[in-house]
């Protein structure tokens, strides 16, 4: 049985201030869950006061970007290896924004994943069709394709410790989610592509649905079959939110 993951996905909010006393008050409403797993993924700039914080508590820290180098001349990067002296135990790679804002490709999202492996921080990745490409019929060869370019390369046990998120572009934050049945039909695609290469760990992989997961809407999507948890992004600014999405996920398992 995969133990379900709610990963907070904060994006380019809060302060460190701000974040301290966000996971202050979250850690307080969510200290007892024991059968979820629980993220929260500040600004690389709040990462190590966080992770302080949170240490020895049930909410694990991840970044969200990394340069795929250890170090060197790349002004304005971090690395994997920085990430991990400081014990951060997830990176969320690959994400629709950076692909979209940053220009990210495959092979980009590809080289972070191993750097990150290589640390010992575990990738969540994220793959999504754009409204046209769900449009025309493309969704699944979409993400079929970014699934394979993003894991290439990589060994079965490699695989095992990645989480995939599964964000139809069109979804993120525009309070527009995809309907639980389809996100579960999708996530039952992109589990097939992995285990078309890696048989013997595909059942292992936790897939999570992002996408205007909110308290009114996650135990719809977290009782699907296929989805191993989400990825939050708005609904993680607030303690009462995010906690109260972990909170229903619990009842469920
Ligand atoms: P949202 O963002 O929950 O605000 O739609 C999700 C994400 O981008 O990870």
């Amino acid at each position: 049985m995969r133990k379900p993951f709610i990963a907070g996905n904060w994006k380019m909010n809060k302060s460190v201030t701000e974040a301290k006393e966000l996971v202050s008050s979250l850690q307080k409403k969510v200290k007892d869950v024991e059968n979820v797993e629980i993220g929260v993924c500040p600004t690389a700039l709040a990462l190590s006061e966080v992770k302080n914080l949170l240490a020895d508590t049930n909410i694990k820290v991840g970044a969200q970007n990394i340069y795929w180098e250890d170090s060197g001349a790349f002004t304005g990067e971090i690395s994997a290896e920085m990430l991990a002296d400081i014990n951060i135990d997830y990176i969320i790679i690959g994400h629709s924004e950076r692909r979209q804002y940053f220009n990210e490709s495959d092979q980009d999202v590809n080289r972070k994943v191993k750097s990150a492996l290589a640390h010992q921080i575990k990738p969540i990745i994220c793959v999504g069709e754009t409204l046209t490409e769900r449009k025309s019929q493309e969704t699944e060869n979409k993400v079929r394709f970014q699934v394979k370019a993003d894991l290439a390369g990589l060994t079965a046990d490699e695989v095992k410790k990645v989480v995939i998120a599964y964000e139809p572009i069109w979804a993120i934050g525009t309070g527009e989610s995809a309907t639980a049945e389809e996100a579960n039909r999708v996530i039952g695609i992109i589990r097939d592509v992995v285990r078309d290469e890696y048989p013997q760990v595909a059942d292992k992989v936790r897939i999570q649905y992002g996408g205007s997961v909110k308290p009114h809407n996650c135990i719809e999507i977290m009782k699907q079959p296929e989805i191993d948890g989400a990825l939050v992004g708005g609904a993680s600014l607030d303690a009462a939110s995010f906690a109260e999405i972990v909170l229903k996920t619990t009842e469920l398992y």
